[in-house]
């Protein structure tokens, strides 16, 4: 069946811009981002110079993603900081700029706390300012060698979990290289499948309603090469009943200190497909986002977006006419239902793998112990 989904396998990849970068030009250092929310149509880079304008492009997902939204939170410290702004005020804000990846948060603390340590032993907020821009940068390397080792893990536990090599594998929304200092986390283990030979297909979810899968995900996979296609979120029940899927791979935004994991929304369903057909449900993500104090599913703060999102699609080149600046696709005045996230609880994962190992079953003993290891370190 796979065959008459073959596709365009074939792209090469036409530039290489990281998905954050810190630059010192002569006026000043500068956060550049790639604007994810271009893609795929342009390659667009968002130069910020104050940690207002990075708030702005976290919360229109010009940058996103768990890991990079750590890193980014980081960065903005350290701009703030270099740039004599307030660090407290830039850095709550840059915080609370989206509730639920705990990494966001998590960055910024890290970087704030290297500054405040570093004001206090010095005095002098030149040092302060450094200090805060080595955790980020420290931040933005771990994060790339996370990613590294959570491919390794989790290739070999693609390969024990299904012997035969020849994986089929269906992934939701975006997890690659734009939202990490390497190569991501769930998509980063189908991009080490692909490079030893044994991925035979990646299913890529569209993910409504902003569409993270087919603008982001499946320009990633073009531009490594593998052999995907693209399905509307709800075509997914009718592939897993074709028999056409061996594993599901997603990332998490937090994981619950009982397993449950929050992700994109659409997440939860696959999982629960994934459970009816027999099929492994793995979530893949760095420790940094399983977060103890959040003791279970219930507790996670699921972020709520615009209903425009829903109600309007933004199309280049189409003349605009709804409140959001899109095409309207319901009627003016429809109110719509728009989390931007789900929660699967423990007992639908097969298993999370993370840098420091892969954790399966799931439970809170288990996940503790994994992450208490890394905190150990
Ligand atoms: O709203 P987004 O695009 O920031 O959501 C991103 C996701 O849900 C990802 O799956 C998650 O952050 C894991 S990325 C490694």
């Amino acid at each position: 069946m796979a065959d008459q989904y073959a596709q365009s396998g074939e792209h090469k990849r036409p530039t290489e811009i990281p998905a954050i970068r810190w630059e010192e030009p002569p006026e000043g250092p500068v956060l550049v981002l790639l604007d994810q929310t271009r893609l795929p149509a342009e390659e667009v880079e968002l130069v910020c110079t104050d940690a207002s304008a990075l708030v702005e492009a976290i919360r229109s997902l010009a940058v996103r993603g768990a890991p990079l939204l750590g890193i980014a939170g980081a960065y903005g410290v350290a701009l703030a900081a270099v740039r004599g702004f307030e660090v407290e005020e830039a850095a709550n804000a840059l915080a609370g700029a989206r509730p639920t990846a705990v990494n966001l948060a998590l960055g910024v603390r890290r970087a704030q706390a290297a500054h405040q340590a570093a004001l206090a032993r010095t005095g002098d907020p030149r040092q302060a300012a450094d200090a805060a821009l080595a955790a980020a940068r420290a931040l933005h390397r771990e994060d790339a060698a996370a990613s590294a080792r959570m491919a390794e893990h989790g290739l070999a536990l693609l390969d024990e979990l299904l012997p035969g090599g020849g994986h089929r594998i269906l992934t939701h929304c975006n997890t690659g290289s734009l939202v990490s200092g390497g190569e991501g986390t769930a998509f980063a283990v189908a991009l080490a499948a692909h490079r030893a030979g044994r991925l035979r297909r990646l299913w890529v979810d569209e993910t409504r309603p902003l569409l993270q899968g087919s603008r982001l995900t499946a320009y990633e996979a073009a531009r490594s090469g593998m052999a995907y296609t693209l399905l509307t979120d709800n075509a997914a029940g009718s592939l897993f009943a074709a028999g056409e899927v061996d594993a599901v791979l997603v990332g998490a935004d937090r994981i619950a200190a009982d397993g449950s994991v929050a992700n994109k929304v659409g997440s939860y369903p696959l999982a629960v497909l994934a459970r009816y057909h027999h099929v492994p449900f793995i979530v893949v993500a760095p420790v940094t986002t399983v977060d103890p104090d959040t003791p279970d599913g219930a507790s996670v703060e699921v972020e709520q977006r615009p209903g425009y999102e829903v109600t309007e699609v933004t199309v280049p080149q189409v003349p605009v006419t709804g409140a959001g600046g899109g095409v309207p696709v319901a009627p003016l005045g429809t109110q719509a239902y728009n989390p931007a996230f789900d929660v699967t609880p423990p007992e639908l994962v097969t298993a999370i793998v993370t840098e420091e190992g892969v954790v399966s079953p799931v439970t809170a003993e288990a996940l503790a112990q994994v992450c208490g290891r890394a905190r150990r370190a």
